[in-house]
């Protein structure tokens, strides 16, 4: 169930400490009250898997606490700066959530300022979630094809996503869309190894390479690392189309 707050609710109340989780001090907590008035949100909700500081949220990682809020009329995600944080701002992330966001990857940005970052809701579960109750080759195929080819799409980009290796903690998918998110750690300064580290995450021993198996027995780890070697050295649409068609999803339509 979903309660809502106003804003002046949430301020009044413990779980006004998530401005800046968790070592925030009454200055700093001040003045992001402050920034986040300035976001103009209609309310904030107490919605998602995890309790922290009395309200319910998303999810909770090294750099944000996530929540679900309502920005004109629609359901959105306020990413919070953590306090300590390894970041010293969002701007970085916001930047390049919409660098992805213009080859059609990630969750839609809206606005951001230093500490909070508002974006599009993605409504559905992880992909290892999805992965587990899918039933059906085909499904399972488009969900890889269209995951590999926005990694891709980034690495043409020159935009490196910094954690896909962690596929587990970082793809949703909406209906039959996977959507990457988390670009804390996205750079535009380093070589971009998206779908090399994607397709490792993916193929070679991780959990999630154990509930693939049974649907790709064909799929030799050795073949995959000779493709993506393959890839490195040469990041070209002809090498992703090798490597889809040695995964048996070239031809996977998935638009
Ligand atoms: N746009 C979104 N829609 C739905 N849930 C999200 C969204 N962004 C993040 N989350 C949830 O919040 C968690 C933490 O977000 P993440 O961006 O990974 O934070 P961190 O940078 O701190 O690791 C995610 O694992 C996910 O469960
Ligand atoms: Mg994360």
């Amino acid at each position: 169930m979903t309660s809502v707050l106003s804003l002046e609710q949430f301020w009044q109340s413990p779980s006004r400490q998530l401005l800046a989780y968790p070592n925030g001090d009454e200055n700093t907590l001040t003045r992001r009250w402050a920034e986040l008035q300035a976001l103009d949100l209609e309310f904030i909700e107490s919605y998602g898997p995890k309790i922290l500081a009395g309200l319910n949220i998303l999810g909770l990682g090294y750099c944000g606490v996530v929540l679900r809020v309502r920005y004109q009329g629609i359901d959105r995600v306020l990413k919070i700066r953590r306090e300590p944080s390894p970041q010293v701002s969002l701007s970085v992330e916001a930047k390049m959530l919409q660098r992805a966001n213009a080859v059609s990857v990630g969750p839609g940005y809206v606005v951001h300022s230093d500490n909070f970052l508002l974006m599009d809701y993605i409504d559905g579960p992880m992909l290892v979630d999805r992965l587990q109750e899918l039933q059906s080759l085909e499904t399972i195929n488009r969900i890889l094809a269209q995951l590999i080819h926005q990694a891709y799409r980034l690495d043409q980009i020159g935009l490196d996503h910094g954690d896909l290796r962690c596929i587990t903690a970082h793809a949703l998918v909406h209906s039959q869309e996977p959507v990457l998110i988390d670009f804390s750690k996205a750079s535009l300064d380093r070589r971009p190894a998206n779908v090399t580290t994607l397709v490792q995450g993916l193929f070679i021993s991780t959990y999630v390479t154990n509930l693939l198996r049974p649907w790709f027995p064909h799929v030799n780890k050795l073949d995959v690392i000779e493709h993506l070697r393959r890839y490195k050295l040469q990041p070209s649409s002809n090498h992703v189309s090798r490597l889809l068609e040695y995964l048996g999803l070239n031809g996977v339509s998935y638009t």
